[in-house]
């Protein structure tokens, strides 16, 4: 099995999870597979919150209707993908750049199941580059503030996030403490929102492995 069978695997069994209403949906390419699966099930939902275009664009060609989040209130399920997660299913997030919707969707939601290939389960974060999504005019302001917090960022130049601004993808951090480092970046003038997702983790973790899905919770 290939990272994309095991992808898909954690995507179906998510299915489990949804009991009707409207659900929000992350996403990435392993969220892509959950809407796959999530159409043929469309009929038992109302809809869908989404936190991207290329979701929503994804969920509308199946003929999921898509709600705006002001519209639904709280949710009782959110599913998304993940760049990293730890034991404690604190998650790195925000390889699509599309972090701050979907940690709004995810602070939105009474239960947050996450989906990932059983590769993105660390020990401690941050071997995957955490991204920052900073106001335009903040950039350079903001990759200092984040060099003395000992990381090294890199401005992903050419991608602009749904919301209009850019994001830094902050290299060489060992991220022990993700609750205080997540404060702490987001404490920064001109930072939307960092990628670090502990003060609001997954309630649910699905690892897509050759031995077939794997739950932590
Ligand atoms: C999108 O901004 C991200 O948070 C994704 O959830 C994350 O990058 C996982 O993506 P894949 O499912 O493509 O690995």
């Amino acid at each position: 099995m290939n990272q994309d069978d095991l992808k898909k695997q954690a995507a179906e069994a998510a299915l489990a999870y949804v009991e009707g209403g409207v659900i929000g949906v992350g996403t990435g390419s392993t969220v892509n597979h959950f809407i796959d699966a999530l159409a043929g099930i469309k009929g038992r939902i109302e809809g869908a919150v989404s936190s991207s275009e290329v979701s929503t664009e994804r969920l509308k060609r199946y003929g999921i209707p898509v709600f705006d989040l002001n519209a639904v209130g709280e949710l009782a399920l959110y599913v998304d993908g993940a760049d990293e997660s730890n034991g404690r299913l604190e998650l790195i997030k925000g390889g699509g750049g599309a972090l701050t919707r979907e940690k709004i969707v995810a602070a939105a939601s009474r239960k947050f199941v996450c989906i990932a290939d059983e590769s993105k389960l660390v020990e401690v974060l941050g071997r995957f580059p955490l991204p920052v999504e900073v106001i335009p005019m903040a950039r350079s302001y903001v990759a200092r503030e984040l060099v003395r917090l000992g990381g090294t960022p890199v401005w992903r130049e050419g991608f602009v996030t749904d919301n209009g601004n850019l994001i830094l993808d902050v290299q060489n951090l060992e991220i022990t403490d993700p609750k205080g480092l997540e404060q702490q970046i987001n404490a920064i003038a001109g930072v939307v929102t960092v990628g670090i997702f502990a003060l609001r983790p997954a309630d649910v973790l699905i690892l897509g492995s050759a031995q077939g899905p794997r739950t932590i919770a």
